[in-house]
């Protein structure tokens, strides 16, 4: 099938656009060339990596709803050159402090009615980013998107992995395919989700991480989505282009804009290795700088949560069977019989509190703690919620006084059955609850099709109002942690509130989930921003965890240790039940020690869909900043003893198939000894047949070591190193 696809592709690839000679510009380091023009009245652009083509000659522009639309008829009336070189420091993320350094060519365009629109491309090393501008002074000052017409067109018949296009979300898995199979997997055999809307055979969503046969690796998304909507890729594979699908609204417009005005950035990635992937930091580079003045009150947070019993049906997040319909206000909770099997009760949280504080954490998030669960989903009315009263069995004042005295914030939670309008209406009096009692973190959701009516996740009224919900948070110094939202496209560089996100397949699909999926999610999803995947499953048997349940699980318990280095967010969740853990204490003791903010990371391996080993340095400063007293975890594993001990993390996750690793150490401070601890898969662990066999070893090492860690098949291992 493969190499049927790859000779239709040659047969019918040669491009007939002329090559495009004019305005060059080169990255930084001079090994990516852009040029871009108006041919025959219409924008046009390429990218080369060195000789190779990355984007053939490509149209830009747009269809407009009325008389006027943006497809041709253009001249070029000005073309600028500039350069920029800062260096920024995250308030958190992967490393201490980020370079920002690209060549920019700004072209400007009129026609002859008197409209005028500017592309801006930004050249970094790592890629490209180009953007349309339009000026106050212009002929369009309101007007709408019928379609953005952006193309891409590629230079060949890249293998790629991709989830399905979809206006409401990302919660798929990833196929890895050419671009010319896409169209024969791509059918209706869509798993589902509570809201999704299918495009076409041939969509598939952003970020979207390609390789070509030559080695080199594209990666197209989106940086900076504001007052706008996302983005899927439609791609034509009789000739390789794809083309943005933006999404539409309720009456399908796709986007309604006000001059002045930007289109969010359209991305182009490429690296020559796939770990430059990892280490991009293009769209974080292509947001605003932060916008808050004071972010002393934002800070990483490491969980635990009364939510995985919930996921697995052990208990519920209801919490009486009482009430086929509720009216919030109308109907009474004092006289309901409790059906038994509500999780957020006031025994049960301070048992998670106890166990959470005892291990060092500094937070934990309750879900169905408030009123409404009895009939909320799928029901399709607006007011299910109203984000501020809790069951009669969940005492607020006295949990978070509880969950204080022993050093621990409590975690809020705002499902908003996706019905927006309620979730406005009520938002102010919800955060000003969470600050009356100290909540500083908050995990919002969008569960099922989106109230107002015909709206997606992924149009422009839902981005506002995800971004609405961030600024007001932060008025309110209220971190934000989205799930459902849109996929992040960079914007937490400008609002270091919004410290998480879902939108992906996370750890609470479970069954589904494929073996391989958390090696791939690094080049796509975790492009825009952290993921709260929610690792940290060592009891893979539904069983187990919750009687009467079934399914397993595809994943070693060496895995889930491995995602808390691979994939960076400052909000990092041990997701399982306290009383898993404690059967595996000594692996637990792992997600203890390890951070959750860094200074300095190195990507020593990858490979999407197969393997990837990251190392990273913790950083110091912020170590105990989600304590409200006494210490976490890392901080008394970097301080024992009462000095720090300088430490680094390395984890590793693998995909289908089994791999053994093999990297240096030179990371380490020349001439110090180091304590290595490893957890990894033990030599029979697999992840079907003996997921839960791990080996702890501790050896002596130094800078100068070379360690080799088998990983078994969806396995992989977690390594602290601390100074001696
Ligand atoms: C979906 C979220 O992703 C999940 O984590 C949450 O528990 C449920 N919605 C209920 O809000
Ligand atoms: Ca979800």
């Amino acid at each position: 099938m493969i190499l049927s696809s790859i000779l239709a592709f040659a047969a019918c690839s040669a491009p007939q656009v002329k090559p495009l000679d004019r305005n060059p510009l080169q990255s930084p380091d001079g090994t990516l060339e852009l040029r871009a023009d108006v041919l025959d009245g219409v924008p046009m652009y390429s990218l080369k990596h060195g000789q190779s083509d990355v984007i053939l000659p490509s149209r830009l522009g747009y269809d407009l709803v009325g008389d006027i639309d943006l497809k041709d008829g253009f001249k070029l009336d000005d073309v600028s050159y500039s350069s920029f070189d800062e260096t920024w420091t995250p308030v958190w993320g992967e490393e201490d402090h980020i370079r920002n350094r690209y060549n920019e060519m700004l072209l400007k365009l009129s026609r002859e009615d008197g409209v005028r629109m500017n592309i801006r491309f930004r050249l970094y090393n790592d890629g490209l980013g180009f953007r349309y501008e339009f000026p106050m002074e212009n002929k369009l000052t309101y007007f709408k998107v019928a379609d953005e017409l952006t193309e891409f067109a590629l230079a060949g018949d890249h293998t790629a992995w991709w989830i399905s296009g979809d206006y409401d979300t990302q919660e798929y898995n990833y196929y890895k395919s050419r671009l010319s199979e896409i169209r024969g997997i791509n059918g209706a055999d869509r798993p589902y989700n509570a809201s999704q809307s299918y495009i076409g055979p041939t969509a598939v969503q952003t970020a979207l991480q390609m390789k070509t046969d030559e080695g080199l690796y594209i990666n197209l998304h989106e940086a900076r989505v504001l007052d706008y909507s996302t983005t899927s890729l439609l791609l034509d594979d009789k000739k390789m282009v794809f083309r943005t699908a933006l999404t539409p609204d309720a009456q399908g417009i796709k986007a309604r804009l006000q001059a002045p005005c930007v289109s969010p950035w359209r991305t182009v990635q490429v690296c020559e290795k796939a770990t430059d992937v990892l280490a991009s930091r293009l769209i974080l580079n292509l947001n605003d700088p932060c916008v808050l003045e004071d972010v002393s009150w934002i800070h990483p947070v490491k969980y635990m949560g009364v939510w995985w019993e919930m996921i697995t049906g052990k208990t519920h997040w209801s919490y009486t069977s009482d009430f086929p319909s509720v009216k919030l206000g109308e109907t009474d909770y004092s006289k309901a019989k409790p059906h038994g099997r509500h999780g957020a009760n006031n025994e049960n949280v301070r048992r998670y509190i106890d166990f959470a504080a005892a291990n060092g954490f500094d937070a934990l998030l309750i879900e169905g703690w408030n009123e409404g669960w009895e009939d909320w989903f799928g029901c399709q009315k607006e007011f299910v919620f109203d984000f501020i009263t809790p069951y009669p069995d969940f005492d607020l004042p006295a949990l978070n006084e509880y969950a204080h005295s022993k050093g621990m914030r409590l975690i809020m939670h705002h499902e908003s059955s996706s019905s927006t309008v309620n979730y406005e209406r009520w938002m102010e009096q919800a955060y000003t609850l969470m600050n009356q009692y100290g909540y500083d973190a908050v995990k919002s959701g969008y569960v099922g099709d989106i109230i107002p009516f015909g709206e997606h996740h992924y149009s422009q009224p839902l981005i506002t109002h995800y971004h609405r919900a961030v600024v007001e948070a932060a008025k309110h110094h209220i971190m934000v942690n989205a799930h459902e939202a849109v996929r992040p496209t960079g914007l937490c560089r400008t609002w270091p509130n919004m410290i998480g996100n879902e939108s992906a397949m996370g750890n609470e699909f479970r069954m589904d989930i494929n073996p391989g999926h958390t090696c791939i999610l690094p080049f796509t999803r975790l492009q825009g921003g952290p993921m709260d995947f929610t690792p940290g499953i060592f009891e893979q048997d539904m069983s187990i965890t919750a009687p009467g349940e079934t399914g397993k699980m595809r994943h070693t318990i060496g895995n889930q240790l491995g995602l808390y280095v691979t994939f960076y967010s400052p909000l990092q969740m041990a997701a399982d039940l306290p009383e898993n853990y404690a059967r595996f204490m000594d692996a637990f003791q792992f997600i203890k020690d390890v951070a959750v903010d860094w200074d300095k990371s190195l990507y020593l391996e990858a490979e999407p869909g197969e393997y990837i080993v990251t190392a990273r340095h913790p950083k110091l400063s912020t170590l105990n900043a989600g304590r409200l007293s006494g210490t976490s975890g890392a901080y008394d594993f970097v301080y024992a003893g009462g000095r720090p001990h300088d430490v680094w993390y390395v984890g590793g996750v693998c995909g289908e198939n089994a791999h053994e690793t093999t990297f240096k150490l030179d990371f380490l401070k020349p001439g110090v000894s180091y304590e290595a601890t490893l957890y990894a898969d033990a030599p029979d662990a697999d992840y079907e047949t003996n997921p839960q066999a791990y080996t702890i070893t501790h050896s002596t090492v130094t800078s100068a070591d070379v360690l080799t860690v088998r990983m078994a098949r969806s396995g992989g291992f977690g390594l602290s190193l601390r100074e001696k």
